[in-house]
Protein backbone atom coordinates (compact mmCIF):
# COMPACT_ATOMS: atom_id res chain seq x y z
CA UNK A 1 0.00 0.00 0.00
CA UNK A 2 1.06 3.37 -1.02
CA UNK A 3 2.22 5.59 2.15
CA UNK A 4 1.65 9.31 2.44
CA UNK A 5 3.60 11.98 3.53
CA UNK A 6 2.30 15.69 4.22
CA UNK A 7 5.58 18.04 3.29
CA UNK A 8 5.38 21.60 5.27
CA UNK A 9 8.13 23.60 3.91
CA UNK A 10 7.02 26.31 6.65
CA UNK A 11 9.19 29.61 6.92
CA UNK A 12 12.62 30.94 6.66
CA UNK A 13 15.32 28.32 5.65
CA UNK A 14 12.65 25.87 5.40
CA UNK A 15 11.31 25.40 2.06
CA UNK A 16 15.31 25.60 0.87
CA UNK A 17 16.01 22.27 2.63
CA UNK A 18 13.11 21.10 2.29
CA UNK A 19 13.72 21.11 -1.65
CA UNK A 20 16.83 19.20 -1.09
CA UNK A 21 15.41 17.01 1.05
CA UNK A 22 12.57 15.94 -1.46
CA UNK A 23 15.41 15.37 -4.07
CA UNK A 24 16.41 12.36 -1.70
CA UNK A 25 13.00 10.85 -1.66
CA UNK A 26 12.17 11.24 -5.14
CA UNK A 27 15.22 9.49 -5.49
CA UNK A 28 14.07 6.54 -2.99
CA UNK A 29 10.61 6.61 -4.54
CA UNK A 30 12.24 5.72 -8.13
CA UNK A 31 14.39 2.87 -6.31
CA UNK A 32 11.13 1.49 -5.34
CA UNK A 33 9.86 3.08 -2.20
CA UNK A 34 6.01 3.00 -2.36
CA UNK A 35 5.59 6.46 -0.87
CA UNK A 36 3.86 9.66 -2.71
CA UNK A 37 3.81 13.26 -0.74
CA UNK A 38 1.58 16.82 -0.96
CA UNK A 39 3.15 19.97 0.15
CA UNK A 40 1.17 21.99 2.86
CA UNK A 41 1.77 25.60 4.48
CA UNK A 42 2.29 25.86 8.02
CA UNK A 43 3.34 28.61 10.76
CA UNK A 44 4.16 32.26 8.75
CA UNK A 45 3.98 30.77 5.63
CA UNK A 46 0.27 29.52 6.41
CA UNK A 47 -0.40 32.74 8.25
CA UNK A 48 -0.27 34.41 4.87
CA UNK A 49 -2.06 32.38 2.96
CA UNK A 50 -4.84 31.47 5.35
CA UNK A 51 -4.58 33.63 8.41
CA UNK A 52 -3.85 30.97 10.30
CA UNK A 53 -0.57 29.11 11.40
CA UNK A 54 -2.14 25.36 11.08
CA UNK A 55 -5.07 25.77 9.02
CA UNK A 56 -7.95 23.72 7.71
CA UNK A 57 -6.16 22.24 4.39
CA UNK A 58 -3.25 21.76 6.76
CA UNK A 59 -5.00 19.59 9.14
CA UNK A 60 -6.37 17.41 6.70
CA UNK A 61 -3.34 16.49 5.02
CA UNK A 62 -1.48 15.66 8.17
CA UNK A 63 -4.44 14.08 9.82
CA UNK A 64 -4.65 11.85 6.44
CA UNK A 65 -1.26 11.07 6.00
CA UNK A 66 0.88 8.27 7.37
CA UNK A 67 4.16 10.63 8.28
CA UNK A 68 4.90 14.20 8.26
CA UNK A 69 7.94 15.86 7.36
CA UNK A 70 8.84 19.48 8.29
CA UNK A 71 11.14 22.25 7.44
CA UNK A 72 11.08 25.02 9.93
CA UNK A 73 8.58 27.94 11.26
CA UNK A 74 9.29 31.36 12.32
CA UNK A 75 10.31 34.73 11.04
CA UNK A 76 10.38 37.69 12.73
CA UNK A 77 7.72 39.71 11.01
CA UNK A 78 4.98 37.44 12.75
CA UNK A 79 6.48 38.61 15.98
CA UNK A 80 3.72 41.62 15.51
CA UNK A 81 1.12 39.31 15.63
CA UNK A 82 -1.37 37.81 18.59
CA UNK A 83 -0.12 35.09 19.87
CA UNK A 84 -2.80 32.81 18.63
CA UNK A 85 -1.85 33.56 15.63
CA UNK A 86 1.85 32.86 15.43
CA UNK A 87 3.85 30.56 13.67
CA UNK A 88 5.15 28.74 16.96
CA UNK A 89 1.50 28.43 17.74
CA UNK A 90 0.99 26.21 14.74
CA UNK A 91 4.09 23.64 15.64
CA UNK A 92 2.26 23.47 19.24
CA UNK A 93 -1.08 22.99 17.38
CA UNK A 94 -0.25 20.02 15.05
CA UNK A 95 1.29 18.22 17.57
CA UNK A 96 -1.58 18.39 19.89
CA UNK A 97 -4.00 17.56 17.15
CA UNK A 98 -1.71 14.26 15.57
CA UNK A 99 -1.30 13.44 19.60
CA UNK A 100 2.22 13.46 18.89
CA UNK A 101 3.54 13.09 22.42
CA UNK A 102 6.67 11.13 22.18
CA UNK A 103 10.08 13.40 20.95
CA UNK A 104 12.83 11.95 20.08
CA UNK A 105 15.97 14.05 20.09
CA UNK A 106 19.05 12.47 19.13
CA UNK A 107 22.13 14.19 20.09
CA UNK A 108 25.33 12.54 18.11
CA UNK A 109 28.47 13.44 17.20
CA UNK A 110 30.16 12.92 13.76
CA UNK A 111 33.05 12.05 14.30
CA UNK A 112 34.19 14.28 10.93
CA UNK A 113 32.98 17.24 13.57
CA UNK A 114 34.66 16.77 16.87
CA UNK A 115 36.09 20.02 16.31
CA UNK A 116 32.70 21.85 15.77
CA UNK A 117 32.07 21.64 19.95
CA UNK A 118 32.76 24.20 22.05
CA UNK A 119 34.09 21.75 24.42
CA UNK A 120 37.18 19.64 24.41
CA UNK A 121 36.94 16.69 21.75
CA UNK A 122 38.01 14.14 24.52
CA UNK A 123 34.56 15.52 26.31
CA UNK A 124 32.16 14.78 23.71
CA UNK A 125 33.87 12.50 21.15
CA UNK A 126 31.97 9.20 20.29
CA UNK A 127 28.52 11.10 22.01
CA UNK A 128 25.72 9.80 21.57
CA UNK A 129 22.34 10.74 23.45
CA UNK A 130 18.73 10.49 22.77
CA UNK A 131 16.95 12.70 24.44
CA UNK A 132 12.78 11.41 25.12
CA UNK A 133 10.66 14.43 25.58
CA UNK A 134 7.42 14.30 26.25
CA UNK A 135 5.42 16.78 24.31
CA UNK A 136 1.99 17.37 24.78
CA UNK A 137 1.36 18.07 28.19
CA UNK A 138 2.89 19.56 31.02
CA UNK A 139 2.95 23.49 31.27
CA UNK A 140 3.42 24.00 27.93
CA UNK A 141 -0.77 23.14 28.01
CA UNK A 142 -1.89 23.09 30.96
CA UNK A 143 -4.36 25.08 32.40
CA UNK A 144 -5.72 27.47 33.69
CA UNK A 145 -3.42 29.78 31.97
CA UNK A 146 -3.21 33.69 30.88
CA UNK A 147 -2.15 37.02 31.93
CA UNK A 148 -4.96 38.74 34.21
CA UNK A 149 -5.78 41.43 36.47
CA UNK A 150 -5.89 40.58 40.40
CA UNK A 151 -8.48 43.01 42.80
CA UNK A 152 -5.52 44.94 43.41
CA UNK A 153 -5.27 45.94 39.80
CA UNK A 154 -1.73 44.31 39.09
CA UNK A 155 -1.21 41.80 36.58
CA UNK A 156 -0.95 38.43 37.44
CA UNK A 157 0.46 35.49 35.20
CA UNK A 158 -0.32 31.90 35.30
CA UNK A 159 0.74 28.60 33.59
CA UNK A 160 0.37 25.37 34.57
CA UNK A 161 2.80 22.17 35.61
CA UNK A 162 0.13 19.25 35.21
CA UNK A 163 0.71 15.38 34.21
CA UNK A 164 -1.32 12.62 34.51
CA UNK A 165 -0.35 8.99 35.17
CA UNK A 166 -1.30 7.80 31.71
CA UNK A 167 0.68 10.28 29.95
CA UNK A 168 3.73 9.92 32.05
CA UNK A 169 3.50 6.02 31.27
CA UNK A 170 2.81 6.33 27.50
CA UNK A 171 6.31 8.33 27.28
CA UNK A 172 8.02 6.22 30.15
CA UNK A 173 7.17 3.20 27.39
CA UNK A 174 9.21 4.85 24.65
CA UNK A 175 12.10 6.02 26.53
CA UNK A 176 12.45 2.25 28.08
CA UNK A 177 11.82 0.62 24.69
CA UNK A 178 14.60 3.13 22.89
CA UNK A 179 17.31 2.01 25.82
CA UNK A 180 16.41 -1.25 24.91
CA UNK A 181 17.39 -0.74 21.56
CA UNK A 182 20.42 1.28 22.68
CA UNK A 183 22.97 0.92 25.83
CA UNK A 184 20.30 0.13 27.94
CA UNK A 185 20.75 3.29 30.08
CA UNK A 186 17.74 5.07 31.26
CA UNK A 187 18.12 8.68 33.03
CA UNK A 188 15.05 10.58 34.19
CA UNK A 189 15.36 13.92 34.81
CA UNK A 190 12.69 15.77 37.20
CA UNK A 191 12.60 18.12 39.57
CA UNK A 192 11.36 15.87 42.31
CA UNK A 193 12.35 17.59 45.49
CA UNK A 194 9.81 20.56 44.79
CA UNK A 195 7.91 19.78 42.49
CA UNK A 196 4.85 17.10 43.36
CA UNK A 197 4.16 16.88 39.41
CA UNK A 198 7.70 14.97 39.03
CA UNK A 199 7.79 13.41 42.05
CA UNK A 200 4.64 11.69 41.13
CA UNK A 201 6.73 11.20 37.90
CA UNK A 202 9.42 9.74 39.94
CA UNK A 203 7.51 6.88 40.76
CA UNK A 204 5.85 6.18 37.71
CA UNK A 205 9.25 5.53 36.65
CA UNK A 206 10.72 3.56 39.16
CA UNK A 207 7.80 1.50 38.82
CA UNK A 208 7.79 0.72 34.85
CA UNK A 209 11.75 -0.60 35.72
CA UNK A 210 10.10 -3.32 37.08
CA UNK A 211 9.04 -3.59 33.18
CA UNK A 212 12.16 -3.68 32.02
CA UNK A 213 14.45 -5.08 34.48
CA UNK A 214 17.66 -5.25 31.63
CA UNK A 215 17.50 -1.27 31.50
CA UNK A 216 19.54 0.18 33.78
CA UNK A 217 17.13 3.54 35.49
CA UNK A 218 18.68 6.79 37.28
CA UNK A 219 17.15 10.07 38.30
CA UNK A 220 18.44 13.46 38.41
CA UNK A 221 17.26 16.73 39.41
CA UNK A 222 16.98 19.09 36.04
CA UNK A 223 19.62 21.56 37.49
CA UNK A 224 22.05 18.84 38.24
CA UNK A 225 21.05 17.21 35.03
CA UNK A 226 21.66 20.74 32.84
CA UNK A 227 25.34 20.38 34.52
CA UNK A 228 26.35 16.99 34.30
CA UNK A 229 25.52 17.61 30.49
CA UNK A 230 28.01 19.82 29.51
CA UNK A 231 30.49 18.57 32.69
CA UNK A 232 30.38 15.02 31.23
CA UNK A 233 27.98 13.63 28.35
CA UNK A 234 28.77 10.78 27.78
CA UNK A 235 27.65 9.27 30.80
CA UNK A 236 24.43 9.57 29.23
CA UNK A 237 22.48 7.08 26.96
CA UNK A 238 18.85 7.88 26.99
CA UNK A 239 17.43 10.84 29.16
CA UNK A 240 13.36 10.91 29.09
CA UNK A 241 12.08 13.79 30.70
CA UNK A 242 8.59 16.12 30.56
CA UNK A 243 7.68 18.65 27.51
CA UNK A 244 9.48 21.97 29.79
CA UNK A 245 13.01 20.46 30.59
CA UNK A 246 13.30 18.54 27.44
CA UNK A 247 12.79 22.08 25.74
CA UNK A 248 15.71 23.20 27.74
CA UNK A 249 18.27 20.09 27.80
CA UNK A 250 17.53 19.24 24.17
CA UNK A 251 19.03 22.52 23.28
CA UNK A 252 21.89 22.45 25.55
CA UNK A 253 22.08 18.65 24.15
CA UNK A 254 22.38 19.47 20.31
CA UNK A 255 25.10 22.45 21.48
CA UNK A 256 27.29 19.57 22.83
CA UNK A 257 27.81 18.35 18.63
CA UNK A 258 28.50 21.47 18.19
CA UNK A 259 26.72 21.14 14.97
CA UNK A 260 22.78 21.82 15.63
CA UNK A 261 22.54 21.80 11.40
CA UNK A 262 22.91 18.28 11.42
CA UNK A 263 20.53 16.78 13.75
CA UNK A 264 17.00 15.80 13.08
CA UNK A 265 13.63 14.70 15.19
CA UNK A 266 10.87 12.83 15.54
CA UNK A 267 7.53 13.21 17.55
CA UNK A 268 5.99 10.23 17.46
CA UNK A 269 1.94 9.16 18.74
CA UNK A 270 0.45 5.73 19.38
CA UNK A 271 0.37 4.46 16.14
CA UNK A 272 3.71 5.29 15.01
CA UNK A 273 2.54 8.42 13.08
CA UNK A 274 4.97 10.73 13.40
CA UNK A 275 5.98 14.32 12.42
CA UNK A 276 9.45 14.61 11.52
CA UNK A 277 11.89 18.26 11.60
CA UNK A 278 15.39 19.07 11.85
CA UNK A 279 16.03 19.95 15.17
CA UNK A 280 17.13 23.91 14.61
CA UNK A 281 14.84 26.62 13.78
CA UNK A 282 14.07 28.77 10.79
CA UNK A 283 17.11 30.40 10.12
CA UNK A 284 15.37 33.84 8.97
CA UNK A 285 19.08 35.44 8.80
CA UNK A 286 20.55 33.21 5.81
CA UNK A 287 16.94 32.34 4.38
CA UNK A 288 16.77 32.63 0.75
CA UNK A 289 20.60 32.10 0.15
CA UNK A 290 21.11 28.74 -0.42
CA UNK A 291 23.50 28.63 2.63
CA UNK A 292 21.84 26.30 4.98
CA UNK A 293 22.81 22.91 5.89
CA UNK A 294 19.31 20.37 4.49
CA UNK A 295 21.53 16.78 6.34
CA UNK A 296 19.35 17.68 9.69
CA UNK A 297 16.11 17.24 7.56
CA UNK A 298 17.42 14.70 4.99
CA UNK A 299 18.33 12.99 8.38
CA UNK A 300 14.62 13.25 9.67
CA UNK A 301 13.34 11.56 6.41
CA UNK A 302 15.69 8.95 7.63
CA UNK A 303 14.23 8.64 11.05
CA UNK A 304 10.33 8.36 8.75
CA UNK A 305 11.44 5.89 6.91
CA UNK A 306 12.41 4.34 10.04
CA UNK A 307 9.88 4.77 12.77
CA UNK A 308 6.94 5.49 10.80
CA UNK A 309 7.34 3.09 7.87
CA UNK A 310 9.50 0.34 9.83
CA UNK A 311 11.88 0.36 6.81
CA UNK A 312 15.34 0.41 8.67
CA UNK A 313 17.51 -0.17 5.23
CA UNK A 314 16.14 2.49 3.41
CA UNK A 315 16.84 4.77 6.94
CA UNK A 316 20.68 3.35 6.92
CA UNK A 317 21.12 4.46 3.41
CA UNK A 318 20.40 7.79 3.85
CA UNK A 319 22.62 7.89 6.97
CA UNK A 320 25.29 6.25 5.32
CA UNK A 321 25.26 8.76 2.32
CA UNK A 322 25.40 11.51 4.90
CA UNK A 323 28.64 10.36 5.89
CA UNK A 324 29.84 9.88 3.11
CA UNK A 325 29.69 13.50 1.69
CA UNK A 326 31.32 14.33 5.38
CA UNK A 327 33.93 12.08 4.79
CA UNK A 328 34.41 13.78 1.30
CA UNK A 329 35.28 16.59 3.43
CA UNK A 330 32.22 18.81 1.85
CA UNK A 331 30.52 21.21 4.48
CA UNK A 332 28.26 23.95 4.81
CA UNK A 333 28.38 27.41 6.21
CA UNK A 334 27.51 26.39 9.82
CA UNK A 335 30.40 23.16 9.95
CA UNK A 336 32.89 24.34 8.09
CA UNK A 337 37.06 24.63 8.91
CA UNK A 338 39.72 25.05 6.89
CA UNK A 339 40.98 22.31 4.90
CA UNK A 340 37.37 21.24 4.08
CA UNK A 341 35.48 22.56 0.75
CA UNK A 342 32.63 24.60 1.83
CA UNK A 343 29.56 24.02 -0.30
CA UNK A 344 25.73 25.47 -0.50
CA UNK A 345 22.87 23.91 0.54
CA UNK A 346 21.88 22.70 -3.15
CA UNK A 347 25.46 21.15 -3.94
CA UNK A 348 25.28 19.37 -0.07
CA UNK A 349 21.76 17.99 -1.82
CA UNK A 350 23.85 17.02 -4.92
CA UNK A 351 26.11 15.45 -2.83
CA UNK A 352 23.61 12.96 -1.04
CA UNK A 353 21.82 12.21 -4.03
CA UNK A 354 25.34 11.03 -5.44
CA UNK A 355 26.22 9.02 -2.66
CA UNK A 356 22.79 7.51 -2.49
C1 LIG B 1 11.17 23.23 20.10
C2 LIG B 1 10.83 24.70 20.06
C3 LIG B 1 9.35 24.86 20.32
C4 LIG B 1 9.09 24.34 21.71
C5 LIG B 1 8.82 26.29 20.15
C6 LIG B 1 9.15 26.86 18.79
C7 LIG B 1 7.33 26.37 20.41
O1 LIG B 1 11.62 25.41 20.95
O2 LIG B 1 10.62 22.47 19.29
O3 LIG B 1 11.98 22.86 20.95
O4 LIG B 1 9.24 25.08 22.70
O5 LIG B 1 8.71 23.18 21.84
MG1 LIG C 1 13.10 24.28 21.91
Amino acid sequence: MTKHIAVLPGDGIGPEIIQQTIRVLDKLIAQGLNADYQYAPLGGAAYDQYQHPYPEVTQNLCRAADAVLLGAVGSPQYDQLERSLRPERGLLAIRKDLNLFGNLRPAVLYPELVNASTLKPEIVSGLDILIVRELTGDIYFGEPRGIHTLDNGEREGINTMRYCESEIRRIGKIAFEAARKRHKKLCSVDKANVLETTEMWRQIINDMSHEYPDVAVSHMYVDNAAMQLVKNPKQFDVIVTGNIFGDILSDEASMLTGSIGMLPSASLNETGKGLYEPSHGSAPDIAGQNLANPLATILSLAMLLRYSFNDEQRARQIEKAVGQVLAQGLRTNDIFETGCQRVSCSQMGDAVLAAL
